[in-house]
């Protein structure tokens, strides 16, 4: 293979270079095309477009891979811990015991948040979106800690930053919810690990004791590292894009919070669940709803449903749905809405037109039956994927750091109105 590439433009002939990563992918190297030509490369949603190296985490969409850290994903699922990942996404190799000691207890002992910043939840509506107000009260920590705001952090308090927010989070999440429901907001508790902390911070009273089912803590600990990173998407690349402005910390998660929230991306868990339950309240007639998704005078789609780099089948989703079998077993739940989806993915696998746009389930098709199985309202769903997802865009706006990446400004093609000059009002039509 070649290590350079050749581009004619009109009379022009310009060598650019070829980049490999560690899996042999490849791309063409094109920052010096502008200067060398004049020319910009157009590439509308990055459907084409590289926009960092990056070491955290591999994909190979064509096959179904994904890894973090060169580990894959089923190993991850199967014997690791959520904090075990954050640890292995954020400094890269798996922990030592004391080094895992050392984190998981250093995320414990953040886990409170200001008490003034109770205050806040009183001031949102009772049906305030639960993303709304975990993204505002993320990016107002930096509000409470105005040291994470210096661009030229030292490195101890980059680390704090990233451990106040690993550990803040779940309690900023589970109150979210306590107020949307009106309940008293919990205290976290330092005897219980990541998982259990937040299952009691979200189902706890102060009414009564509360018992943690280790079936539901250990299939949440298995959601939330299948939802750990998943290299540039449209969020990730939102906080590494927020983030290269030297925005702080939490800004840039709140960012990314923002663009995870749109139905395209982690805001899908939620319309995927909303779409079951219209087509068992309609009936429950799967075919019905095939014809709406594939008809292009219909703005149904069928959600959690396809996917911009997988084309044969997201690993997320088959582990996902076998968790989801095992829970619901477990549980002894019977949910009507876990038999309309295996027959949605049932016909639209063998649709032609699923096949040949090469359509899967993704992450999100099966993630809602198990958190509805655990409790968690709908509205929640995308707030638990911001909590699984977490270290990943910590780890990347980390990695941007530390490459000293350049500000992100992307270019444009202008297609308006040439110059032209003032007309007065008069003389408007
Ligand atoms: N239902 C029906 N048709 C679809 C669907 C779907 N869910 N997804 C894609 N298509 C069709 C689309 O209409 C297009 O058809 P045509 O070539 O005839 O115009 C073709 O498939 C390619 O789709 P696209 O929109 O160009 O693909 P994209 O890579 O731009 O979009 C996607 C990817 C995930 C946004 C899209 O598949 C989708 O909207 N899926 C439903 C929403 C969803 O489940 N999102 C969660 C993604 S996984 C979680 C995460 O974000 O990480």
């Amino acid at each position: 293979m070649s290590s350079k590439a050749i581009l004619q433009l009109d009379n022009q002939q310009i060598e650019l270079p070829i980049i490999e990563g560690s899996e042999s992918e490849k791309a063409v190297d094109i920052q010096s095309l502008r200067d060398k030509t004049g020319f910009i490369t157009l590439d509308s949603g990055f459907k084409n477009s590289g926009a960092t190296t990056s070491k955290i985490t591999f994909l190979d969409g064509e096959v179904g891979v994904l890894r973090y850290r060169g580990y894959p994903i089923e190993e991850l699922a199967e014997k690791s811990t959520f904090i075990e990942v954050a640890y292995l996404l954020i400094y890269g190799e798996l922990p030592t015991k004391l080094q895992l000691e050392t984190f998981a207890r250093a995320i414990t002992r953040h886990t409170l948040i200001h008490e003034d910043m109770k205050r806040f939840y009183e001031a949102y509506p009772s049906k305030a979106h639960p993303m709304g107000v975990v993204a505002s009260v993320t990016c107002s920590l930096s509000t409470f800690y105005p040291e994470s705001q210096n661009p030229a952090k030292q490195k101890e308090e980059m680390e704090l930053t990233i451990i106040r927010l690993l550990a803040k989070f779940s309690t900023i999440a589970a109150w979210a919810y306590k107020n949307s429901v009106g309940h008293p907001a919990m205290y976290p508790r330092n005897e219980l690990n990541y998982s259990e902390n937040f299952l009691y911070m979200m189902f706890s009273m102060p009414t009564e004791d509360y018992v943690i089912d280790p079936v539901i803590v250990n299939a949440l600990d298995k959601l939330l590292i299948l939802h750990a990173d998943h290299e540039q998407n449209c969020s990730t690349s939102t906080v590494r894009m927020v983030g290269s402005s030297q925005a702080n910390l939490y800004a840039s998660i709140s960012a990314g919070i923002c663009a995870l929230w749109g139905p395209l991306h982690g805001g899908a868990n939620q319309s995927v669940i909303e779409m079951l339950d219209t087509i068992n309240t309609d009936g429950g007639n799967v075919e019905k709803f095939i014809n709406k998704a594939k008809d292009k005078n219909d703005p149904f789609r069928l959600m959690g449903f396809g996917h911009r780099v997988y084309k044969n089948f997201d690993p997320r989703a088959t582990l996902i749905k076998d968790a989801c079998d095992k829970l619901l077993n477990k549980l002894g739940v019977n949910d009507p809405i876990l038999d309309i989806a295996k027959k949605l993915e049932e016909t639209a696998l063998s649709d032609p037109y699923f096949i040949e746009r090469k359509l899967y389930p993704n992450v999100d098709f099966y993630s809602g039956i198990i958190y509805r199985a655990m409790g968690i309202p709908t509205e929640m769903f995308t707030v638990m994927f911001a909590l699984g997802r977490l270290p990943g865009w910590i780890a990347q706006w980390k990695e941007m750091i530390e490459n000293k990446e350049p500000i992100a400004r992307p270019r444009q093609i202008f297609v308006g109105h040439p110059k032209r000059s003032y007309v007065n009002i008069a003389h408007r039509s």
